[in-house]
């Protein structure tokens, strides 16, 4: 149970600022990683492979890897991506501290990403995925836990983290509702290294929501995100008020067809009327306790105020 060495000193606070689609960009990714925590997006937030490229060259002069915290690159590993493969081998000329894999644990894969000395992280909502992931060796476990934002699982953390921890030894992160620094001792005392934390990042001045998200959530509530398949294929947390504003109604979304979209087909065709992540936004039941649009580097003197508060008082 640890955080990674290579990390030692580096991390204000033991937390991935989690991946999101349409959210993180690089200029997002630096600010996090400078301020002391993970800074994360997914590869297909950039349209091809040569414009990911041009961004981790961005990223690289942008950080400085003996005092920044790592950056990490999200990759979603399923034959509905044509650009994984492309999209591993640009980081591997970076050389890219993190890869965060989605859907598939491949030990191929894997094996890739420690030849040049970096780490993989999986994220899982249910124990036969982890059970697949810790076979394919990767070095930590992301569980993402009933009520995330994204593609969330339906397993109370007070089980699922218990569950995992006594079958694996590695790095272990919670994602699911940390949205402050007591939330985040709270999973540190359940068993878990580091906190996997999206939808509060989603309200910082830096993160790419339109103003319109930011204040949807601040507005809603835990019961205004719904959990549904009809939006992008597979099980997902949404902000209901955007599935309204969209023209659908909530209590009769058609059905998701099971079939996971990517980020391609998640973009295109322009105008198609589900219009995933772009126009429907995706958020955790965190959103209840959001209140405000502060800059990553006031959230994390908040957070790590809390934090501190929150292990003393425990
Ligand atoms: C708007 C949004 C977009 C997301 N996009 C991705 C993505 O592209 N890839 C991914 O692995 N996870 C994605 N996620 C899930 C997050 O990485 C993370 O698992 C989740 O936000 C953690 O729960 P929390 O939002 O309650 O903090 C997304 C989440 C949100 C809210």
């Amino acid at each position: 149970m640890a955080i990674p060495q290579q990390w030692q000193g580096r991390l204000r606070l033991p937390v991935v600022a989690a991946p999101m689609f349409l959210v993180s960009f690089p200029q997002m990714v630096m600010t996090t990683c400078k301020n002391g925590v993970v800074g994360t997006f997914p590869s297909l937030n950039q349209r091809s492979a040569e414009g990911f490229d041009d961004w981790l060259f961005e990223i690289e002069e942008g950080l400085d890897p003996a005092v920044d915290a790592p950056y990490g690159v999200n990759l979603i590993v399923n034959r509905n991506n044509p650009r994984v493969e492309e999209d591993l081998q640009v980081c591997k000329k970076h050389q890219v501290p993190l890869i965060i894999t989605s859907l598939g644990a491949i030990s191929e894969l894997v094996d890739e990403v420690h030849g040049w000395g970096g780490l993989v992280f999986h994220d899982v909502t249910t124990r036969r995925h982890a059970e697949k992931a810790i076979e394919a060796g990767v070095d930590g476990l992301i569980l993402v836990s009933a009520g995330a934002g994204g593609h969330a699982g339906r397993i109370n953390p007070f089980a699922f983290v218990p569950e995992i921890r006594a079958m694996f030894d590695g790095t272990l992160l919670l994602g699911g509702c940390i949205g402050d620094g007591r939330g985040l001792a709270a999973a540190r005392a359940l068993g878990v290294d580091m906190g996997y934390i999206g939808t509060r990042f989603i309200n910082t001045q830096e993160a790419a929501a339109p103003d319109e998200f930011k204040d949807m959530i601040i507005a809603a509530g835990s019961t205004d995100v719904i959990y549904t398949d009809a939006i992008s294929g597979v099980h997902g947390n949404f902000l209901k008020p955007s599935i309204v504003a969209a023209g659908l109604d909530p209590e009769n979304l058609p059905p998701g067809g099971g079939k996971y979209k990517t980020g391609h087909e998640r973009r295109a065709p322009e105008g198609e009327e589900r219009k995933a992540w772009k126009n429907i936004w995706s958020a955790g039941q965190g959103v209840a306790n959001i209140t405000d649009v502060p800059t990553i580097g006031e959230l994390v003197d908040r957070f790590e105020r809390e934090y501190t508060a929150a292990r003393g008082a425990a």
